[in-house]
């Protein structure tokens, strides 16, 4: 019995496919090398934009065939696109080769799912969020490095964004926790690398009682001792406070390499964002940094062509840009996800627009690393 993992969108999504993976192998299943090989495909998916849910319908779809020579072949979709009820009924009455179909916060359960499969049963659940579970261990898959997720959920509610309805509220795991599993990868010996993962990890243990703050949580990191480096993401430029930028400047340990989403350089835009930071405020926390940890890599996320954004609005995200010389950006288009505030918004802006604008982002920062000689 093989299984094998299709996942898409963000490190926690690579992250959770660890412990599926875990999962499968307690039940039995062993990794396939190729999907037709598998008695067992799951699919991860990621609902950050249209493109990313276009990916896996497509994907899913070409099962089919598959599904047709492998009458038990059992067929699973999981992650953020399956935890919004309609995408999840959606998927299980268009694809009935599908089997299972669940959300974020099943994943403990899944063995039971498999089994009610093989009981002759469809099964179709979405939970709403619950405790961070601790009882699956992850079969770790990112070679020298080890993710560690530190929360989850997301508290902040940017207007054009899917992941607070998909992932839930704020909430941290307890600092012994992290802790311990941090002590026991790197005593495994084979991990050089710890990266924290959370959607603002810099509000990281606000929730918990007594509360932890992000930088004592590193500072206790780097006190194990052991030959291994820590980064972290993301960072939300509204939270990244000073003590922050304090640790990683002081810790050996911290790498140097900070990705801040700015998500663009305009002020109006920002504000309609629900952003809450302005083009000043971000641009004071790079001084900050610069001036505190020479040679800090510093990366970010922009998205072009939210709701009303004009032509100037869009230059302030150039000149951004161009101001702070990013050792590397990721730009997106805009991508309108349904039961977010900005997808009801007037004034969207043309794909052509969009496209145009995403090219001369991209083209403005390779022009920027090849006269930096960034990497
Ligand atoms: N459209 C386009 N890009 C988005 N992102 C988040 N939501 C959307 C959306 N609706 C981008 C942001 C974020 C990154 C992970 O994805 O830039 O930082
Ligand atoms: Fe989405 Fe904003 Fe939360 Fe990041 S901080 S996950 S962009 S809502």
């Amino acid at each position: 019995m093989k299984y094998f993992i299709v996942t898409y969108g963000c490190q926690m999504n690579v992250h959770e496919s660890e412990k599926l993976a875990a999962i499968c192998e307690k039940m039995g299943y062993d990794l396939a090398e190729k999907r037709e090989e598998a008695d067992l495909i799951i699919f991860n998916t990621c609902a950050i934009r249209e493109g990313a849910e276009d990916r896996v319908f497509g994907n899913v779809g070409a099962l089919k065939k598959l599904k047709k020579q492998r009458k038990d072949l059992i067929v699973a979709v999981c992650g953020c696109m399956t935890q919004k009820q309609q995408t999840a009924e959606y998927m299980l009455k268009t694809f009935p080769f599908v089997d299972i179909v669940i959300g974020t916060f099943n994943l403990p359960n899944f063995e039971h799912y498999v089994n009610a499969v093989k009981a002759g049963r469809r099964q179709l659940e979405i939970l709403e969020a619950g405790d961070i579970d601790e009882s699956i261990p992850y079969k770790r898959t990112s070679g020298e490095n080890a993710w560690v997720n530190i929360m989850q959920g997301c508290n902040n509610f940017c207007t054009y964004c899917i992941v607070p309805y998909v992932r839930g509220r704020e909430k941290s795991r307890q600092k012994e926790n992290i802790l311990q599993e941090i002590r026991d990868v790197v005593a495994e010996g084979k991990y050089k690398k710890i990266t924290l993962l959370g959607q603002n990890v810099n509000s990281y243990g606000k929730d918990l009682s007594p509360a932890v703050s992000f930088a004592q949580l590193l500072e206790e990191i780097c006190q194990i001792e052991g030959n291994f480096k820590v980064w972290f993401m993301t960072s939300h430029p509204k939270d990244l406070t000073d003590d922050v930028i304090e640790v990683i400047a002081r810790e050996d340990k911290i790498l140097k390499d900070i990705h801040l989403p700015a998500q663009s350089g305009n002020d109006r835009i920002l504000h309609l964002m629900n952003r809450k930071y302005t083009r000043e405020k971000y641009l004071g926390i790079i001084n900050k940094i610069r001036e505190k940890i020479p040679n800090c890599r510093i990366t970010s996320d922009f998205i072009v062509g939210f709701p009303t954004e004009t032509e100037e609005e869009f230059e302030d995200t150039m000149s951004l840009v161009d101001t702070v010389k990013y050792d590397s950006i990721f730009a997106f288009m805009y991508s309108p996800r349904e039961g977010t505030v900005a997808s009801k918004m007037d004034g969207q802006v043309p794909q052509e627009v969009k496209q145009r604008r995403v090219n001369a982002l991209l083209a403005l920062e390779k022009q920027i690393q090849q006269q930096e000689g960034k990497k």
